[in-house]
């Protein structure tokens, strides 16, 4: 099969005209040349469920512990058991991992699967050989303990596997879940929380007729990332909360393969933007929508003060450009009712917490990352259509050599790209420093630390960063996990 992607046709006569993107900005940047697809990459239709299923949470477990991973059922859709994997019985997602900054993790991970597998803590700053590099693999049968000091900003991380090659397949699966640090800053915010602060891991899935959970991706899903018609929030599909009157603090986390979603609320009401992958912001940002690919995250209070009791919304994804089989379609992802009255009147406080910038004259290097692909991906290979600088991932090959404690600023070019790519560094936290080409500015889950940015087609971001003190062999990647499963990853040494 021949791919050629410089052969796009259009999906519809008019595009979109306007679109809100991030910050409250409304950008015309949408035409009937931008809102291109892959002719091999037909967008998946998503298919809204009833929305009567009650949001469920995950259970939550401390800095000690066991996450086994495991053949498990697990109710996707009411009434109907699916087979999938799950680091504990009968769940999709593992146990949402909540613990002070500065503990020690202490979990022992058993692979019960028939595969190789390990864990990745994402966005966790971990000595090399407890990072779950591709290569650092339990086989089947064995265990291991992951062991190390939790020395990071009060943030929502996740973890998921990360066995080279097979990643993608294991982490659609089922195998995923979030890691929450909290520190004496952020608790002194008094942010809504217990109950009303609530987690939101955001996946789609393809499920069969017989409900099973399918993970088959031809060539051209390779191309797109496997995407599925069920948008599931917290492991269940199209669920419903009730809540009150008053702010919630949701945490939300895209846990998708390939799948961005480009966050709304049904009834148009803004979003509070508090934090990003790696925290909390300095001020609040205010945003219509949130624009948020696989592996971001996005800490945000919603209020609800003021709706009556029986108001019915939803949280959507809004139609976006540039998302080649993705973006075409707006849909809802969770219902919200409004079913208790509350006097709660929190406000949000116009100071969040402390980021120091990053000088871009501190860095002692940069390094551009072609992440276009625009000389690939032609005469019919079965791997290796995506690349990061013409090269694809080999385990044997160190690709760039940094030094602990340095920094430099790192570019993730897609100005010549016609695919999204969210770009992930193993093991730091980056800032953004700037979006050229594309939407051109920085959004508002932007403005804090980072670990996972998106970078759509014509964009060029640059981040800067300072590399940690653990030495050894780390990871880059696409977080597309279709495209990282094909080669979209290269190796850094810190030394
Ligand atoms: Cu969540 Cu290497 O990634
Ligand atoms: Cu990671
Ligand atoms: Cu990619």
């Amino acid at each position: 099969m021949k791919i050629d992607r410089r052969n796009f046709i259009s999906l519809s006569g008019k595009g979109v005209a306007a679109l809100t993107l991030g910050g409250g900005l409304v950008t015309a940047l949408s035409s009937c040349k931008d809102h291109i697809m892959n002719p091999e990459g037909m967008p998946v239709i998503v298919a809204e469920g009833p929305f009567t299923r009650l949001l469920p949470i995950p259970p939550v477990i401390g800095s000690q512990g066991a996450l086994t991973a495991q053949y498990t059922n697990h109710e996707i859709v009411a009434g109907h058991a699916t087979r999938v994997l799950g680091y504990q019985a009968d769940s999709i997602l593992g146990p949402t991992i909540d613990l002070p900054a500065g503990s020690t993790l202490d979990m022992v991970f058993q692979n019960k699967l028939s595969d190789r597998s390990n864990i990745h803590w994402h966005g966790l700053t971990t000595p090399a050989n407890m990072d779950g590099h591709p290569e650092d693999v339990i086989q089947p049968g064995g265990s291991f303990n992951y062991n190390f000091v939790v020395d990071q900003r009060s943030a929502m991380y996740w973890y998921h596997p990360h066995p080279g090659h097979i990643t993608a397949r294991q982490a659609y699966m089922g195998l995923a879940g979030a890691f929450i640090v909290r520190d004496a800053t952020e608790s002194m915010l008094g942010l809504p929380s217990g109950e009303f602060e609530v987690p939101l891991i955001i996946q789609d899935k393809r499920l069969l007729a017989d409900y099973s959970l399918d993970y088959s991706p031809q060539m051209h899903e390779v191309m797109t990332g496997y995407m599925g018609a069920s948008v599931l929030v917290n492991g269940v599909h199209s669920p419903l909360a009730n809540v009150e009157s008053r702010s919630y603090r949701f945490r939300i986390l895209n846990g998708s393969n390939a799948r961005i979603y480009n966050l709304g609320l049904s009834n148009g009401a803004p979003i509070t933007v508090i934090g990003s992958d790696g925290g909390l912001l300095e001020a609040p940002q205010s945003a219509d929508t949130l624009l948020i690919g696989p592996g971001e995250r996005a800490d945000v209070i919603v209020d609800f003060s003021g709706y009556a009791v029986g108001t019915e919304l939803h949280l959507v994804s809004r139609q976006f450009a540039g998302g080649v089989a993705q973006g075409v379609q707006e849909f809802k992802v969770m219902k919200i009712v409004v079913t208790q009255a509350s006097t709660d009147s929190y406000t949000v406080p116009g100071s969040l917490s402390a980021i120091v910038p990053l000088a871009e004259a501190s860095a002692v290097a940069t390094r551009t990352f072609s992440i276009s692909n625009d000389d690939v991906g032609h005469g019919g290979m079965m791997n290796g259509m995506h690349r990061i600088n013409n090269k694809i991932y080999d385990k044997d090959r160190i690709d760039e050599v940094v030094q602990a404690g340095t920094t430099e600023v790192w570019v993730f070019d897609n100005s010549k790209g016609t695919e999204p790519h969210p770009m992930h560094v193993h093991s730091l936290q980056f800032q953004v420093l700037d979006r050229t080409g594309g939407r051109g500015f920085v959004t508002a889950t932007e403005k804090g630390w980072k670990d996972t940015v998106l970078v759509m087609p014509r964009e060029k971001v640059r981040v800067i960063m300072t590399f940690p003190r653990h030495k050894g062999n780390f990871i880059l990647h696409c977080h597309n996990l279709e495209h990282e499963d094909d080669g979209m990853m290269l190796q850094y040494r810190v030394d």
